[in-house]
């Protein structure tokens, strides 16, 4: 690092610091958010922990959200906008250690010089039209992480990812893959780890010259791997995929691009160049896994933004899917996104919803798995791409409020375990974390934030992952909050 850039780095720490202490008087004078920004790294023994930490829970968990969501008390304009800041939990004999560091986006190094914000999803530079045109949003690096070849990286789904130390967070610049990620370079933020051939699988959607999903295998050594490109005849959004062991699933729902001229003049952000057209339906693409070409078929519209799972069974292919519903429109479904703080609206509703494909027969069953609101679903990730009997859940309890609840539905019994959390917290994704001996699927625990503005802070919560109504095991108390994340990674010690 050159001089010069030292002294940025405390100039932009001097201005987050004073940046935090105007947040934190507002927090005091209106009630902590969930989504206020944390403006400070730290590093640093978690003082005292609740409960007992169970002596076979020993690993690291990664989160990853939105950290600075204001710029000099400028409010970012959606959920989607913020710095991306990665924290991590080191879970060892001795307790748990916390630290926290921003990702060094470009974004990230030219807001802290120049204090002005970037063109986001549905953020606007300042400056009208002439400083928003054939600008794509900027990499924020903030949506999820990946763990692969002792290497850690900051997903974002637009851009390629950055990676960072995975002991001291540090950012290493961006990965390319030796070149392998070429263009704009997507990688998306949901890439899925096969269990039993320890490859990853991830996906990038290419706009220009024609829109196409570009399907990539990552090998056990970190080289990437294209596989397969699918051409996209009706451009949108697309946020997540499945994997089995014989197929990448694409899930391509009705939430489609249509007025991308003005967007690229700048007069409109992106998220506006978004409309859903449920008379569209949705297109399931199963793409094979040594690549060729994929079996497409149609169904009902859908919409939905993340995948628990997905299987082969028999003939049929099986995807779990939390599936919302967005009868009143996009813009109406998203107007919630902005106005995150105050109202988030039905982001946290949908519901478990499982898809069996039968391509022969070219037929789509849809069947709802779960009446409660919710989203972000995991699983015991030693099940993916095989039938997985649980299924864990952040639940909102109340329509279109935060999510407040952890489930397990157990898909054998058809019985839920919830643990809600006392009134006025919050709580973000379930990870699931082994024991460090082996065992069955769901041996092990849940691993969660909650935030708890009453107390002005986050904690680590400890969840059994069979009995979550037991409520926590443990609790690790951080000394002030995490912005709300959205995803993350937990890395068992060896
Ligand atoms: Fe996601």
């Amino acid at each position: 690092m050159s001089p010069n850039s030292d002294n940025l780095l405390r100039i932009s720490f001097i201005h987050e610091t004073l940046i935090a202490m105007s947040v934190s008087i507002n927090a005091s004078e209106n009630g902590m958010s969930p989504w206020d920004s944390q403006h400070l790294e730290q590093d640093y023994e978690v003082g005292e922990i609740e409960g007992t930490i169970p002596d076979d829970l020993r690993g690291v968990l990664y989160r990853i959200g939105p950290g600075r969501l204001d710029i000099d008390g400028h409010p970012m304009g959606h959920i989607f906008d913020g710095d991306g800041m990665v924290s991590r939990f080191e879970i060892g004999p001795s307790g748990v250690r916390y630290r926290n560091r921003y990702v060094r986006t470009r974004a990230f190094r030219r807001t802290n010089e120049t204090g002005k914000w970037p063109r986001g999803f549905a953020t606007q530079r300042l400056g009208g039209p002439l400083a928003n045109a054939m600008r794509f949003p900027e990499n924020m690096a903030n949506t999820n992480v990946l763990v692969h070849d002792d290497a850690l990286y900051a997903l974002w789904e637009g851009g390629k990812p950055h990676r960072l130390d995975p002991l001291t967070l540090d950012t290493e610049g961006t990965e390319s893959f030796g070149g392998a990620l070429k263009r704009l370079g997507a990688f998306s933020a949901h890439p899925k780890a096969d269990p039993a051939t320890g490859e990853v699988f991830n996906f990038g959607v290419d706009f220009f010259p024609r829109p196409m999903i570009r399907c990539y295998r990552l090998d056990r050594g970190g080289r990437l791997h294209g596989i397969a490109t699918v051409p996209i005849t009706k451009l949108g959004f697309v946020h997540d995929f499945a994997l089995t062991d014989r197929h990448l699933v694409f899930i391509l729902g009705p939430l489609v691009v249509r007025k991308p001229v003005s967007v690229a003049l700048g007069l409109r952000p992106f998220d506006e160049a978004l409309s859903y057209r449920p008379e569209l339906g949705t297109t399931i693409v199963l793409v094979p896994r040594g690549g060729g070409p994929g079996t497409r078929m149609e169904t009902d519209a859908l919409f939905h933004f993340h995948v628990t799972n997905a299987y082969e069974h028999g003939a049929n292919t099986v995807v779990d899917i939390v599936a919302h519903n967005a009868d009143g429109g996009w813009m109406q479904w998203e107007n919630h996104l902005r106005r995150f703080r105050d109202n988030p609206g039905p982001a946290f509703g949908g519901t478990l919803t499982r898809l069996t494909i039968d391509p022969a027969a070219g037929k789509v069953t849809h069947e709802q798995l779960n009446d409660r609101g919710c989203e972000f679903p995991q699983l015991d990730p030693r099940r993916i791409t095989r039938e997985h009997r649980f299924s864990y859940l952040a639940e909102a309890s109340r329509s279109g409020g935060d999510p407040d609840s952890i489930a397990t539905v157990d898909h054998r019994t058809g019985n839920t375990s919830r643990y809600t959390v006392p009134d006025g917290n919050t709580i973000c994704e379930p990870l699931f974390a082994p024991r460090t001996t082996p065992g069955n699927e769901g041996d092990g625990w849940l691993l969660t934030l909650e935030h708890e503005p009453l107390h002005r802070r986050s904690r680590l919560t400890i969840l059994r992952a069979d009995r979550p109504d037991d409520g926590p095991i443990a609790t690790a108390p951080l000394e002030h909050h995490v912005p709300m994340t959205f995803h993350g990674t937990y890395v068992p010690a060896t």
